[in-house]
C-alpha cells in the first residue's frame, strides 16, 4: 500500500509536556513526495474556485501556506504572533491552555472583498484559527475555507469553526491531545 499524508507524520510522546503526544509534521515536510501530496490534497476541495490571497498562521502555516499560494498563483499573507510584524496591525486575543495569546495581521494586508484561504498545520481547539478568521473578516475579506493537515477532533476545533460558518478541510485525524 502506498503511504498517505498521515503516514509521514511522526508522533513523539511526552512533548511538550508529559502525557501529550506531539504530532510532528517536520517528517512530512522533509519528504518530497509527502510534502507535494499534502499541498495537492490541501487544495483538492477548492478546485475551480478563485482566490486572491492565501493566509498562513504562524509558524507551520507559513510553510504550507507559501507552497499553497505558489500553487494557486496568489499572494501570501502571514498572521503572526504579537509583536513580530513591523507595520500597523490589528490584533485578536485567543485562549491557550494556560493564559492568552494574541495574533496580528498588517492592517493593509487584505482588501475588502478579497477571497481568502487560511492554511495551518493543525486544528486542535480552534482558537488560533478562530483568531485568524476574525482578523481576515475585520479587514473585510471573505474567508472561503480553512485547510489543515491534521484535525484533532476530540478538541472540538472543527465544530467551533463550523459554528462561525467556516468550512473546514483536514487531511487526516489523530485521537487524543
Ligand atoms: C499549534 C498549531 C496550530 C495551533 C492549533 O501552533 O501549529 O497553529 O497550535 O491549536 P488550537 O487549534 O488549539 O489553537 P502553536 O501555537 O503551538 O505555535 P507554532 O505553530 O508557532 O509552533
Ligand atoms: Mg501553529
Amino acid at each position: 500500500m502506498s503511504k498517505t499524508v498521515r503516514d509521514y507524520i511522526r508522533s513523539i510522546a511526552d512533548f511538550p509536556h508529559e502525557g501529550i503526544v506531539f504530532r510532528d509534521v517536520t517528517t512530512l515536510f522533509a519528504d518530497a513526495r509527502g510534502f507535494r501530496m499534502a499541498i495537492d490534497q490541501l487544495l483538492h476541495p477548492y478546485a475551480g474556485l478563485s482566490f486572491d490571497k492565501v493566509v498562513g498562521l504562524e509558524a507551520r502555516g507559513f510553510i504550507l501556506g507559501g507552497a499553497v499560494a505558489h500553487q494557486l498563483s496568489t499572494g501570501f499573507v502571514p498572521i503572526r504572533k504579537k509583536g513580530k510584524l513591523p507595520g500597523a496591525v490589528i490584533s485578536e486575543a485567543y485562549q491557550l491552555e494556560y493564559g492568552e495569546a494574541v495574533m496580528e495581521v498588517h492592517d493593509d494586508a487584505l482588501r475588502a472583498g478579497e477571497r481568502v484561504l487560511i492554511v495551518d498545520d493543525l486544528l486542535a481547539t480552534g482558537g488560533t484559527a478562530e483568531a485568524g478568521i476574525k482578523l481576515c473578516r475585520r479587514l473585510g475579506a471573505e474567508v472561503i475555507g480553512c485547510a489543515f493537515v491534521i484535525d484533532l477532533p476530540e478538541l472540538g476545533g472543527r465544530k467551533r469553526l463550523e459554528e462561525m460558518d467556516m468550512p473546514v478541510h483536514a487531511l487526516c485525524e489523530f485521537d487524543g491531545a
